[in-house]
């Protein structure tokens, strides 16, 4: 889908499908008005006879003369008061959606939240194409071609009556493509089967993205993993026949930089749990563990695009879970990076023996934050369900920053503590510390166990497990895959303009 802007006036446009907003409660103003005006009130009709209302995420489909288009998708934007720049994106996905299972081949629409909205019109502009970019997303790389046409948006141009604007439309609309195709990329990583998607496959899209968007990236392969002393990530890799990979991407801005972060992504391409092997149902889903190592991909691949001026390194640790002859088992000791060891009382709690390794290695780069994203626990999903990931950290300023990154992109974060008092349910019986903490708080065990490695630098873990797949989807994502962590790091990056404290204590 081409997406470009252009000063005009949206009724005039020769395209098949005009689309267009309404706030609830409110008579139709602006690019809204102008076409229902063309229309000959097609678009007040609908709204006296209460067939529409403006709810958000709403629509309606309006079908009338005077002008080129055929047809006009209406969408509601909800309340003007509880207005964002997350609910204008959302309201753009949904009518982008809605026109393209209509057959929309051609659109023209407006920046959705510039007028009576309040956004800038950059921001507005970004919304609506990130809206786009993100809602018609479609996994469907592994449908045969049975003849059947695709329905397919060509191009969607975004209008703007005031031609002064259109230039920072033109920038909303080109940091929208940088964001959306980062979140893609991360999402077709995760819809990708493990059978195709190994650790070497992870490594070989990780360096294709480098490569594509010009920066350093070092893959090592499981000789290197065992010489660097990586333990932990070796104990969980030799149990399958797959190689690991351990991943180093590095982006380095042009100017000046305002500190470094270093991100650590959980990259399990298969978790069947190991000799601690997971029940047979829904265990196909378990392709999705390396959702943290996706996201990681994709924030290197955005921030570098959108040349950010911090300094980002990501860190991949890729494996299988697989149980074999030669994998780890449990009661099984595995000494880590740092020198720490740790007691494997359950081998399905792997996320956190490669991440490890990984936060130990971070420290290598001398960053001022590290921030881990895993879907690590399924009790994360039994505390907050699919709405928020859940993150625990060694920083309040670092939490704060993420958890206003996470209201504005709708990624949202919710904090879950890591007192010391925790710490009991992990110490281990024969070696320093164990990697289950028992029935209760499992998501805080796997924090506090990651802590152990995450060091003096403001830390964040990022518990995606119950945020990283959407078996029902939202308007702007589809089902399958979210690609969460891209636009909330980003964000974070984005806003970044000194490195976090971490908390005195
Ligand atoms: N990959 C899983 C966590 C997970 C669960 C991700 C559901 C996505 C959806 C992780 O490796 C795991 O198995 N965790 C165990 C930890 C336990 C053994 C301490 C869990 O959550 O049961
Ligand atoms: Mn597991
Ligand atoms: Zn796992």
């Amino acid at each position: 889908m081409k997406i470009t802007a252009a000063g005009g006036s949206i009724q005039d446009q020769k395209v098949d499908t005009l689309v267009v907003n309404l706030f609830e409660e409110i008579k139709p103003g602006g690019a809204t008005a102008a076409v229902d005006e063309a229309t000959g009130g097609a678009i007040t009709r609908i709204l006296d006879l209460g067939d529409f209302k403006g709810e958000l995420n709403s629509t309606a489909v309006v079908y009338a003369g005077g002008i080129a288009a055929d047809r006009v998708v209406v969408v509601g934007l909800g309340k003007e008061a509880d207005f964002t720049a997350n609910k204008a994106l959302q309201a753009a996905a949904t009518a982008f959606t809605k026109a393209r299972d209509l057959g929309a081949k051609n659109i023209a629409s407006i920046a959705f939240g510039a007028g009576a909205g309040g956004l800038q019109v950059a921001e507005a502009a970004e919304a609506t194409a990130l809206g786009a970019i993100l809602g018609l997303y479609r996994f469907d790389q592994y449908k045969s071609n049975s003849g059947e046409v695709k329905k397919e948006v060509q191009s969607l141009k975004i209008v703007e009556f005031d031609r002064s604007k259109v230039r920072q439309i033109r920038a909303g609309v080109g940091d929208a493509q940088i964001l959306g195709e980062s979140v893609n990329l991360a999402r077709d990583l995760v819809n990708s089967p493990g059978s195709h998607l190994t650790p070497t496959a992870l490594a070989n899209e990780a360096r294709a993205m480098c490569k594509d968007i010009g920066i350093k990236c070092s893959v090592y392969g499981p000789g290197r993993i065992r010489r660097m002393n990586m333990g932990a990530l070796w104990g969980v890799a030799k149990g399958s026949r797959e190689e690991p990979r351990f991943v180093v991407m590095e982006y380095e801005p042009q100017g000046t930089s305002r500190g470094t972060l270093a991100v650590c992504g959980k990259g399990v391409t298969f978790d069947s749990g190991g000799i601690s092997i997971k029940p047979g149902s829904g265990m196909d889903e378990m392709k999705m563990d390396m959702s943290g190592a996706a996201a990681t991909v994709g924030i290197l691949r955005s921030a570098a695009a959108l040349e950010l001026p911090v300094r980002v390194v990501g860190l991949i640790a890729a494996t299988e879970n697989m149980p074999d002859g030669l994998a780890l088992k449990p009661g099984d000791v595995l000494t880590a990076r740092s020198g720490k060891t740790i007691e494997v009382l359950n081998t399905d709690a792997e996320g956190r023996l490669i991440l490890a390794d990984a936060l130990d290695y971070a420290h290598t780069f001398k960053p001022d934050a590290i921030v881990d994203l895993a879907t690590l626990t399924g009790a994360i999903i039994v505390a907050l369900g699919h709405e928020a990931t859940g993150v625990m950290s060694t920083s309040t300023d670092l939490v704060d920053r993420l958890r206003q990154a996470g209201d504005y992109t709708g990624e949202r974060v919710w904090e879950l503590p890591l007192w010391d008092e925790y710490e009991e349910a992990i110490k281990g019986k024969i070696a320093d510390i164990n990697n289950t903490g028992g029935r209760s708080a499992g998501s805080i065990a796997g924090g506090m166990f990651l802590k152990h490695f995450a060091g003096d630098v403001p830390w964040a873990h990022l518990d995606i497990a119950g945020t990283a797949w959407s078996d029902k989807g939202k308007p702007h994502s589809p089902g399958g895959a979210t690609g969460v962590g891209v636009r909330l790091i980003t964000r974070l990056l984005r806003e970044w303009t000194k490195p976090p404290v971490a908390n005195s204590s």
